[in-house]
């Protein structure tokens, strides 16, 4: 694989060259928030959605905004072009920075660790997309605070191998019997009666940039939206269902606990989503 230029604090440097330090906060305590943001065509998707979320995660955290919006459009801009990324996305992750190990914030004078990186993948065409995804059901083990995009990413993580050892592709988290997310994005569903089922937003899951474009779309294609909790029975028994990220857009999910949704293949609606997703947010990308 060819070397990536990335950044760290205030500079671009080869990848094998980039250095944080090991009393960095977020190493130690996780404390450190991130987004990722989807690139086709050079072009950056969702701008305003990422860059929102990412100033409340910080806000709620106590963390002060350490760099300009314009600045870090820049920087996107520049690791695009230094990389030569047509497809892909853009890891940006903002720690509270480097002070001696202690549970209490250090004082605001140390300077926040800034990092981002480029990834090339496949986004538009995907076999997720193309063949739908498979998932078990898991109990939601993550914190209560899931509205923080924090890197704190362990237990998700545990619940997607747990999805791989079954062979499936990912799991959905069940918390008090109602579905929260997926392992990293937004679950919904479509109802026989043509409705989008998608949990409302509160502490119990991030508040997805890509949720809520594809809402919005969904409400423009005079389908009907109700955000309230849903059980895996009730998605099981649901014409379609699927879920939402910046990397996968919309997919399809086909299986749910080895009961097959629909046909089997993924739902014409979501297809109908996912495509209308594409083509606005490309009109908007930056
Ligand atoms: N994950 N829920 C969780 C737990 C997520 O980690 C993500 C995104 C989403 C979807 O949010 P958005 O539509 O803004 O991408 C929902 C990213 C893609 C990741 O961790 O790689």
């Amino acid at each position: 694989m060819k070397e990536r230029i990335v950044f760290v604090n205030d500079e671009f440097i080869n990848e094998t060259e980039a250095k944080v330090s090991i009393f960095d906060r977020g190493f130690l305590f996780a404390d450190a928030v991130y987004e990722v943001t989807a690139i086709i065509d050079g072009k950056i998707l969702e701008w305003d959605g990422h860059i929102t979320r990412l100033k409340r995660s910080l806000k709620e955290l106590d963390i002060k905004m350490p760099i300009e919006t314009n600045k870090l459009l820049d920087i996107h801009y520049k690791l695009i072009d230094k990389n030569n990324l047509t497809e892909g996305l853009i890891y940006l992750q903002i720690s509270r920075g480097e002070d001696d190990r202690s549970f209490d914030y250090p004082d605001s004078n140390v300077k926040p660790t800034i990092v981002l990186f480029t990834q090339v993948k496949s986004l538009q065409e995907s076999n997720l997309s193309k063949n739908g995804m498979k998932v078990i059901s898991v109990p939601d083990i993550r914190w209560a605070r899931r509205d923080i995009k924090t890197v704190q990413l362990l237990a998700p993580s545990m619940c997607k191998m747990m999805a791989k050892k079954s062979n499936k592709d990912d799991a959905w988290m069940v918390q008090d019997g109602f579905v929260t997310e997926g392992t990293s994005n937004n679950a919904h569903i479509i109802t026989k009666d043509n409705v989008l089922v998608t949990r409302n937003l509160s502490n119990d899951i991030l508040a997805g940039v890509t949720r809520r474009s594809i809402l919005k779309y969904a409400k423009e294609a005079q389908i009907k939206v109700e955000e309230r909790p849903f059980t895996i029975e009730e998605a099981k028994n649901a014409s379609e269902a699927f879920v939402s990220s910046a990397t996968t857009f919309i997919g399809p999910v086909v299986e749910i606990d080895n009961k097959i949704i629909g046909n089997g293949k993924p739902g014409k609606q979501s297809l109908r989503l996912r495509e209308i997703y594409i083509g606005e947010s490309m009109k908007e990308a930056l």
